[in-house]
């Protein structure tokens, strides 16, 4: 199973590394500035942001949408991809604050790190990580987000457990993502270009 879940993880990456490099050239799931909107994310700030920042964005809703960042809280994004979630999330915890986006595509860590200095932002750091073993200390988050990352993720008690062991006491977990409601089989579990083609 572990050599099935290393096919998996070799494919996510290959997928979201094109996302990184070449977002215009994505034709399977919708990527970029017009999908966000779609998401209900705020045209107006979404179209005030650097092309950069928006256009390798490839969410499937809007966690920030689902529970107000209060000023000062501490935010860990787990599959950060080019940062959009972050950039938004840091703008609201403001200076007092802090953000954490964790992913293991390295273009996609890489091109957020730009983002994130392109508008100016210090307080907001990214971490080439696996979310499977996030490097963060136990009970250090107020809140985690997470946008079209755990289907992509084999292990998912693995991920969620990481995500409540650095979530503090009463912290809140704000995910969005896929979910099908129809029987898969064993093999299609296993056929890895369901998960990243
Ligand atoms: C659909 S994209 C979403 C990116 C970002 N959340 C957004 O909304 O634009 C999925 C991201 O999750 C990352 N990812 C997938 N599985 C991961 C894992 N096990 N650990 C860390 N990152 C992962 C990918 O590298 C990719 O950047």
């Amino acid at each position: 199973m572990s050599e099935t879940h290393d096919e998996i993880r070799d494919g996510v990456l290959e997928r979201f590394t094109r996302t990184a490099v070449a977002p215009q050239q994505e034709e399977k799931f919708p990527v970029g500035p017009d999908s966000a909107k779609a998401l209900g994310y705020g045209a107006r700030e979404i179209d005030s942001l650097p092309p950069a920042v928006t256009e390798s964005f490839c969410g499937v809703g809007n966690p920030i949408g689902l529970g107000e960042l209060q000023p000062g809280e501490t935010v860990l994004d787990l599959g950060s991809g080019a940062g959009l979630d972050s950039v938004l999330a840091a703008r609201e915890v403001g200076l007092a604050g802090k953000v954490v986006g964790v992913d293991m595509t390295e273009a996609m860590v890489d091109k957020a790190r730009r983002n994130a200095k392109s508008v100016g932002l210090d307080n907001v750091e990214f971490v080439h990580s696996g979310i499977d073993a996030i490097p963060m200390e136990d009970e250090s988050i107020d809140v985690v987000i997470s946008n079209g990352v755990l289907n992509l993720c084999p292990d998912k008690p693995k991920v969620l457990r990481e995500a409540f062991r650095v979530l503090r006491p009463g912290g809140r977990l704000q995910l969005a993502d896929v979910l099908l409601h129809d029987d898969v089989t064993p093999e299609e579990v296993a056929e890895k270009s369901t998960w990243s083609d």
